[in-house]
């Protein structure tokens, strides 16, 4: 691949572009920056039109196309699907798309996953979408079919860490009543496969007990992306000195996307902007 290949969306100093159905995707956002801090990041969150989780994939797609045609437009380089359901959705259907270098949350946390277990029995937890569109195991029999994965979804996890009970009774109870089948399976290690779930990571991990291996997705999605930006020679060198790094984008509710994402990011959000997608569209 050439430099005009690379540089034909954004240059290297542009912005990564990252989006998610809503809030979660904060998670990967907040790895980005921990591990690629040079970087800037302009990220969307569907609020208007979540949960992403229990939706068809055709409208997943019409979602998720609309987004990568807004972030091409703020003229980001690459971009990375942080949501789980969009990523088990949509990944093949925009990387078709548009030549923009795109990847999506699932991938990484399934290498890591394979690598990572002992007796190749790996559990899998997520939305509704992500879990019955077995993509997990698709990826994870490409690295080895011997492997064993246990599916499991976990609705009711989202709406609890959006109410802010990370390590709440309520929440165990519901953690056990999910897990405990899983338990019973001897998997060894757990791949959090939703954007939520790295946020219940304690209370998960003590549900499973300590020889489970739980495995964020985020933090190696976020490792993917700087080989891959490093590979292309699109790392950015402006070494953090931008004013505004960060832009925040949603389709509704922007104040509140604003507490949610100064509740879990190592960075002040000052503004939200709220844009409508399906408008932009008829335009
Ligand atoms: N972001 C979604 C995921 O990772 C969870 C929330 C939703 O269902 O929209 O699958």
């Amino acid at each position: 691949m050439n430099n005009t290949d690379n540089f034909k969306y954004g240059g290297r100093e542009a912005p990564i572009g990252v989006f998610d159905s809503g809030v979660g995707g904060l998670t990967v956002a907040r790895e980005i920056m921990r591990n690629l801090p040079s970087e800037k990041i302009v990220y969307f969150g569907d609020t208007a039109r979540l949960p992403y989780g229990n939706k068809s994939k055709e409208t997943i797609i019409r979602y998720s196309r609309q987004i990568v045609r807004f972030l091409i437009k703020q003229d980001v380089k690459a971009i990375v699907i942080a949501c789980n359901t969009a990523s088990a959705f949509a990944l093949d259907a925009v990387s078709r798309e548009f030549d923009i270098p795109v990847i999506g949350v699932i991938h990484a946390g399934a290498e890591v996953a394979a690598s990572a277990t002992k007796n190749h029995r790996i559990g899998v937890i997520g939305t509704l979408g992500t879990i019955g569109s077995g993509i997990h195991e698709h990826y994870l029999h490409i690295l080895d079919p011997e492997i064993m994965v246990i599916g499991k979804a976990c609705p009711l996890f989202v709406p609890l860490v959006e109410e802010g009970w990370l390590d709440d009774p309520v929440t165990e109870t519901v953690a056990r009543r999910y897990l405990d089948p899983l338990k019973e399976k001897d998997i060894d290690t757990l791949i959090l496969g939703c954007t939520h779930y790295p946020l219940l990571r304690k209370l998960i991990g003590r549900v499973m007990g300590s020889h489970v291996q739980l495995v964020n997705p985020a933090y190696e999605t976020a490792l993917q992306l700087k080989k891959l930006l490093g590979e292309r020679n699109m790392l950015s060198t402006s070494a953090g000195t931008e004013e505004f790094p960060y832009r925040f984008f949603v389709s509704d509710l922007a104040d509140e996307f604003r507490k949610f994402a100064n509740s879990i990011l190592p960075y002040d959000v000052e503004m939200t902007q709220k844009v409508n997608l399906e408008e932009k569209e008829d335009e």
